[in-house]
């Protein structure tokens, strides 16, 4: 077997330099190397990896990604997480995050079960040949079956020695990846999974009184963090206010492991949020309360009014969500922005 090549990379005026296997991302290349450079989405939509090439040839996989604006294009800046070397190079970029916490790998994995949750959301099991090592929050890329369609979703599980991998996905109308998952890819099939990616994990040394909001496609690294702290030998000590969000009733999933994970918490209070003004209430898949009538970001000033800043908040969800919820905390209600994680889903 021959292994593939490698160009050295080069960071402009430091002294780090990193192997970048041929065929990998320069971002990738640098985290597994346990170099820091900025990320988010690793999907070429938020614009945090942009970089300067400043010697080299580097292939770009996705020319046309929004996370580059038009005068990012004509100052000739690249997105790490979308390039591609080619030979040596010698990078700029603008803020080094120290080393990468954690070290991204490639494996093989089966997908072992898929389960509807609501009209538009499964839940997918892959199976991998070694441990899932990854913390709450965290997310991971997939290439499916095709290997020509990569995509990241958020793990809904806790990382585990077995190789277990779990996914709440929902539906994109017309969207490529998710048509693949939900009608193309069967039990048995294999895909790639990589990772772990993203800095939106449970801080299992900070403040034990947490916000997890998520909207829609952000419901499993929800899952995940609470989880994560049911986990924990102090679970009893934390306060989880989980919000979850939908367009209309039939949105709304809480999975029975979340009210396992309450009787081992200090406290868990679940809340719900419905942002048609249509709704006509048929099918509630959540018991308990009625839903709040507006934005998930809305919900959680609502619900949380006067108490704003005793938390710490995760979030999940489209860009649209996870933007006005940072609006509203950090620009309006004064909470510190290092109390806020989240990876932009675009
Ligand atoms: C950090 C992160 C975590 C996520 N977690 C979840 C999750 O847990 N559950 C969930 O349902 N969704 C999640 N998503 C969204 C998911 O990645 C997909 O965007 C979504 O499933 C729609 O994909 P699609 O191909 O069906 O739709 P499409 O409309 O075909 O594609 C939509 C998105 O795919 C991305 N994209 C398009 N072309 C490319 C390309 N060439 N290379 C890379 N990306 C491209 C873009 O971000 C675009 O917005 C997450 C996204 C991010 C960034
Ligand atoms: S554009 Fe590269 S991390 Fe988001």
């Amino acid at each position: 077997m021959t292994t593939p090549a490698e160009h050295l990379i080069s960071v402009d005026g430091s002294d780090v330099r990193f192997a970048c296997a041929e065929g990998d991302t320069l971002l990738r290349a640098a985290l597994r190397a346990g170099v820091g450079l900025a990320y988010e989405c690793n999907s070429g939509g938020c614009g945090s990896c942009r970089y300067d090439l400043v010697e080299g040839e580097m292939h770009d996989r996705r020319p046309d990604a929004p996370g580059l604006s038009p005068r990012d294009r004509r100052k000739g800046r690249k997105l790490a997480c979308q390039s591609q070397p080619r030979s040596d190079c010698t990078i700029k970029v603008g803020q080094m995050v120290g080393q990468a916490r954690h070290r991204p790998f490639r494996q093989t994995a089966q997908l072992r079960s898929k389960t509807l949750l609501t009209h538009d959301m499964q839940e997918f099991v892959f199976a991998a040949q070694s441990h899932a090592g990854f913390r709450p929050g965290q997310y991971a890329m997939i290439t499916l079956p095709d290997g020509q369609v990569e995509r990241a979703y958020s793990m809904s599980n806790l990382g585990n020695c077995y190789g277990e991998w779990k996914f709440v996905v929902k539906r994109m109308p017309g969207g490529r990846a998710t048509a693949a998952l939900f009608d193309d890819t069967e039990v048995g099939s294999e895909v790639t999974l990589d990772g772990p990616f993203g800095h939106a994990y449970l801080r299992e040394d900070g403040n034990r009184r947490i916000v997890c909001a998520g909207g829609g496609s952000g419901l499993g690294a929800m899952i995940s963090i609470v989880l994560g702290v049911a986990a924990r030998p102090d679970s009893r000590d934390w306060t989880v206010h989980l919000f979850c969000g939908g367009r209309t009733r039939k949105d709304l999933h809480i999975p029975e492991s979340i009210a396992f994970a309450g009787r081992q918490l200090g406290a868990l209070n679940v809340h719900t949020a419905i942002s048609d003004e249509h709704d006509d209430g048929v099918r509630a898949e959540v018991e308990g309360a009625e839903p709040f009538r507006g934005f998930l970001h809305e919900a959680v000033l609502d619900r949380l009014a006067g108490s704003l800043t005793d938390f710490t908040y995760y979030a999940a969800g489209p860009p649209a969500m996870t933007d006005a919820l940072a609006r509203a905390l950090v620009l309006d209600a004064g909470v510190a922005a290092d109390h806020l994680h989240y990876d932009r889903f675009c």
